[in-house]
């Protein structure tokens, strides 16, 4: 699994496919898709066109997630993931995760997905915004432990705790968000700051503070010339002082937010589709 992958997220289907090759182009291999983002047929669709130009399958790493329209039982987990496996049509996925840890609901449904992997249809699960909390309730029953818990994590928002956590626990970290959307981290100070000492636009340095805690990162962006200058970012590294100037930056009212956005998003949102379980298929719009 490469450090940093590209996320589709925010990608309008009409576009997936310029992303995708621009992420390609840049050497990137590892793609993060989910039902939620509703573009699924299109990334399946780019990838098999580059691999119809004679590459192969193993060099790719490919994630997709099951929404929380789809947790309310286990039956309907494994149906979501099996549409977004048909949908990619690249064969069996290197991850599914449970996108969101819905209290009652996720473990069962994390349970029904580990049948995924002895039928070969995935080759490994993942969590998703998981509290150490919500891992420590799984792994109570879990026979196929997560190898991945993506989370929100950026210099603004420097869950600290849970990295140390999974870290420990041998669960790779993968940050996501980590530019904040492009948010006000790429503008204040202390990131500026960095990035005109080491002659490297704020992005970078944003991501570099991730890779540099051992945590694998997920970014999404339009714009091929972003996404390649993501990807610069392991010719150059931050000092000890310079992760804890960007360390420190977390406020409690934004500690206080994050935790209102989890609770919030755990108890369910509606999908792009709707309040009901995932459409059994939607076909490529012409
Ligand atoms: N598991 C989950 O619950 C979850 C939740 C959220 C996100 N994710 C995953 O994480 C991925 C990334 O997160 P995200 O999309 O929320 O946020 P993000 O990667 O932090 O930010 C994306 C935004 O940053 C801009 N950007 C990208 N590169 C830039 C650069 N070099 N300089 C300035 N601005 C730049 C992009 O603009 P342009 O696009 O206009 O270039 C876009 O508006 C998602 O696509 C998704 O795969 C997962």
């Amino acid at each position: 699994m490469q450090k940093l992958a590209l996320g589709l997220y925010n990608v309008p289907r009409d576009q997936v496919k310029v992303v995708i090759d621009a992420g390609l182009g840049a050497g990137l291999r590892h793609f993060d898709f989910a039902s939620f983002y509703d573009n699924e047929a299109e990334c399946g669709a780019a990838l098999r066109s580059w691999l119809s130009a004679g590459h192969s399958r193993s060099e790719l790493f490919v994630t997709t997630k099951v929404w929380t329209t789809d947790l309310g039982d286990p039956a309907a987990a494994v149906r979501s993931a099996e549409i977004s496996i048909a949908e990619l049509g690249l064969g069996a996925v290197d991850l599914v995760m449970v996108h969101w840890p819905m209290p009652g609901k996720h473990v069962s449904a994390y349970l029904a997905l580990e049948e995924l992997v002895r039928s070969g249809k995935a080759r490994a699960l993942g969590i998703s915004n998981y509290s150490p909390a919500d891992y420590e309730e799984l792994m109570k029953s879990a026979s196929i432990a997560p190898i991945v818990n993506t989370f929100e994590n950026n210099p603004l928002l420097y869950r600290k705790e849970w990295c140390d956590f999974f870290q420990d626990r041998g669960v790779v970290v993968q940050a996501y968000k980590p530019l904040q959307r492009g948010g006000p981290v790429l503008s204040c100070e202390p990131v500026q700051a960095i990035s005109e000492r080491c002659g490297r636009s704020p992005a970078q340095v944003c991501l570099r503070w991730n890779l540099e805690k051992g945590n694998a990162v997920v970014f999404k962006s339009l714009t091929p010339s972003r996404i390649q200058e993501n990807v610069d970012v392991f010719d150059f590294s931050l000092s000890a002082e310079e992760v804890a100037a960007l360390d420190a930056l977390t406020t409690e009212e934004v500690r206080a937010e994050a935790q209102s956005h989890w609770e919030q998003r755990r108890s369910g949102t509606d999908a792009p589709w709707g309040p009901g379980l995932r459409p059994e298929k939607r076909t490529l719009e012409a």
